[in-house]
């Protein structure tokens, strides 16, 4: 399933996204404010911390940076991962 299908996130006909910075991005870096970068999307994974089935550090160490890498390698194309970021979502990421 593409996660523009999931049914339980309100956002994902959405289309008139937000864009940030990562200087924007950056600045929510603490444990009880997570923004982070995947593949050129923002999310906010603040609420998403206590619930990860692979720990809250693994989503503290994303606070505040690109953290594609990291999630790909560790999720890789899995789709429960890449649907369920997306109910996080709250941005683009700004091009350049
Ligand atoms: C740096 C980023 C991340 C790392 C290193 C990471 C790592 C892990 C690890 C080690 C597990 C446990 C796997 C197991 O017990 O077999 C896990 C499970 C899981 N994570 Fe993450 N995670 C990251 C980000 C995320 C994000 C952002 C989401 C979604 C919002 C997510 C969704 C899940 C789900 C659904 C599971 C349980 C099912 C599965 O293993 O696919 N993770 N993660």
């Amino acid at each position: 399933m593409d996660w523009h299908d999931d049914p339980d996130n309100p956002n994902a006909k959405r289309t008139d996204w937000p864009v940030y910075t990562m200087d924007e991005v950056a600045q929510h870096n603490t444990d009880d404010d997570i923004w982070t970068v995947v593949d050129g999307e923002v999310f906010d994974l603040t609420q998403w911390r206590d619930r990860h089935e692979g720990g809250p550090s693994m989503i503290e160490g994303m606070a505040g940076v690109d953290a594609s890498a990291e999630f790909h390698g560790m999720h890789g194309d899995a789709e429960a991962a890449n649907i369920l970021i997306h109910r996080f979502k709250i941005g683009d990421l700004a091009q350049g």
